[in-house]
């Protein structure tokens, strides 16, 4: 089932340079790049792409981190789309992460964990909404 989903290569991620390693893993992987685009999130853009945690203890320490500076948002196609970028991307706490999977392979934090996908169609329709508006 061909389906899309966006990833973003978070603050960590840039500073890192491990933009080029990202974008290449969903390459190889088959997938087709659809859309790219450089930005750093506004406070308020960020509030609404991260609104199901707005209630969250975590939620101003994820705020202030996604607005520290620019992050690279894709939204890519190819079978399987959600699920197979959740296992490339792995665990959200990058210390526990399969080795093989992005975080896995080149983190260690937890909210400082290199990159994001989106976990649903919902999730999808809403976040690429924010991140290419
Ligand atoms: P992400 O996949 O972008 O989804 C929400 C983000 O919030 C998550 O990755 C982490 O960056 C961050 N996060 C989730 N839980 C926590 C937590 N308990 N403490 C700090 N940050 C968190």
């Amino acid at each position: 089932m061909t389906e899309k989903t966006l990833f973003i290569v978070k603050p960590d991620g840039v500073v890192r340079n491990l933009v080029g390693e990202v974008i290449l893993r969903f390459e190889r992987k088959g997938f087709k790049i659809l859309k790219l685009n450089m930005f750093t999130f506004t406070p308020e853009q960020a509030k609404k792409f991260y609104d199901v945690h707005k209630d969250k203890t975590f939620f101003g320490e994820l705020i202030s981190y996604i607005t520290s500076g620019p992050v690279v948002a894709a939204i890519i196609e190819g079978n399987n789309a959600i699920a197979a970028t959740r296992i490339m991307v792995g665990a959200t706490k990058s210390f526990e992460a399969e080795p093989g999977s992005i975080r896995g392979d080149f983190g260690l934090g937890f909210s400082e964990n290199i990159i994001h996908a989106s976990d649903s169609q919902e999730s999808f329709d809403h976040e690429s909404r924010v991140a290419f508006e």
